[in-house]
């Protein structure tokens, strides 16, 4: 594209899917234009309104491609040592997720080996994941720390996380995940961890300007709903916002814990009744719904997703991309996944990983495409929204446009 006229041009011939709220079937419009300047959205609308004064500007044609705003995965954990294709190998013997994490794998083994990796390695590892991600459309990650479990290694995996977005056309937003387990040092004094470890670990990464938001996972194999609560109080005094794993494997009670400290979105969800929906509804959290865990653990429980319809609890789709429970990289993917099997519709996914996720990070600049918003912009080779649910694990990226350069 030539932008010898500073950075503005328009895109025509082609569809777009605004996300904006008030329009049905995506917001979409047929035949449309949209101008960028500099970083923003100057203007979009119908090509035949398109004010002459754009005219000028250099016109790039799209041949009736799809233009959507960049995918947004808001549920990652792409900064982590090793792997564990020999637990996946356990499981399919029959053993459960559950029993491999109680028997020291699990977490913990991700743990051992992100602690044994440096910086650099770790950052060339996460580099790889998040390439397949860029070239899926995604302009916007959420990336948790939650596999160092010890200060210097949350610290560090948060550092990397940072450095990532310097070396990528990418956004990150930084999570805290140092209440993600209970690492093997602390197993028989549990509370100790998070008064020693967990709180000290997030006073650090916050006051070296690592942290975005406090995330933890309530769970039998991982905190209680007391423990967690020591973490959010500290995460209020800092004026952090929380999100919560919560209800994945078994009904805990972590989902009334994170409404009561008005989270940002709850995670996973699988057990979460009508009464947790609720108290999501009243705090205005956001569901974010994770089907390659799903998946990966053979789940028979699926999140209650009639419930948050009835209770207007916005739906969000994330990959969950981490070593254990869900090892995948394509949001595309997650998409078809939770039409199929969460029965979301394509309409409802499209916003599940646009205008929803970034609703789910706090972000008020992306997510859908309207004038004065970032163009963050993805460009596909199919002719309507609901195409990039249909596809089973194919790629129709056609361009990616961040912070308006392609
Ligand atoms: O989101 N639920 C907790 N954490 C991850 C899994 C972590 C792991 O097994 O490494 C998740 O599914
Ligand atoms: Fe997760």
């Amino acid at each position: 594209m030539n932008l010898s006229d500073g950075n503005r041009y328009v895109l025509t011939e082609c569809s777009i899917a605004t996300m904006v709220y008030e329009r049905k079937d995506s917001g979409l419009i047929e035949d449309g234009a949209l101008v960028v300047e500099g970083n923003k959205i100057a203007w979009v609308g119908e090509k035949k309104h398109l004010p002459d004064h754009y005219l000028n500007y250099t016109q790039s044609k799209l041949n009736n491609r799809l233009i959507t705003p960049g995918l947004i995965d808001c549920h990652t954990h792409i900064v982590f040592g090793g792997n564990r294709s020999k637990e996946f190998d356990m499981r399919l013997n029959g053993k459960s997720y559950q029993e491999i994490a109680a028997s020291g794998g699990g977490i913990a083994s991700t743990v051992k080996a992100t602690r044994a990796s440096s910086e650099e390695e770790l950052i060339n590892s996460s580099l790889i994941r998040l390439d397949d991600m860029i070239s899926k459309g995604v302009t916007t990650i959420e990336i948790k720390s939650g596999y160092g479990l010890d200060i210097n290694t949350e610290c560090m995996m948060l550092r990397v996380a940072k450095k990532l977005e310097s070396l990528r056309p990418i956004r990150i937003k930084k999570s805290f995940l140092g209440s993600h387990a209970i690492p093997p040092e602390y197993k028989d004094d549990s509370t100790k961890y998070i008064y020693e470890v967990c709180i000290p670990a997030l006073k650090k990464a916050f006051n070296e300007g690592l942290v975005d938001a406090v995330d933890g996972f309530c769970e039998t194999v991982a905190l209680s709903v007391e423990q967690m609560e020591l973490v959010f109080k500290v995460a209020q005094e800092l004026d952090l916002p929380v999100k919560l794993h919560a209800e994945q494997l078994s009904h805990l009670g972590g989902t009334k814990l994170a409404s009561r400290y008005n989270a940002l979105s709850v995670d996973h969800l699988e057990y979460a009744n009508e009464d947790d929906v609720k108290s999501m509804a009243n705090s205005g959290s956001v569901a974010v719904v994770l089907p390659g865990a799903f998946y990966t653990l053979k789940e028979k429980q699926k999140p209650p997703i009639e419930s948050f319809r009835k209770h207007k609890v916005p739906i969000a789709v994330a990959t969950d991309c981490n070593p254990g429970s869900s090892p995948m990289t394509s949001l595309l993917l997650a998409m078809n996944m939770a039409c199929t099997f969460f029965n979301l519709t394509p309409q409802e996914t499209m916003e599940g990983v646009t205008r929803i996720a970034a609703k789910a990070l706090g972000e008020k600049k992306i997510g859908i495409i309207s004038e004065g918003m970032i163009a963050d912009l993805s460009i596909w080779d199919v002719n309507h929204p609901s195409e990039m649910s249909y596809r089973i694990g194919f790629n129709s990226l056609y361009k990616r446009i961040f912070g308006g350069q392609m």
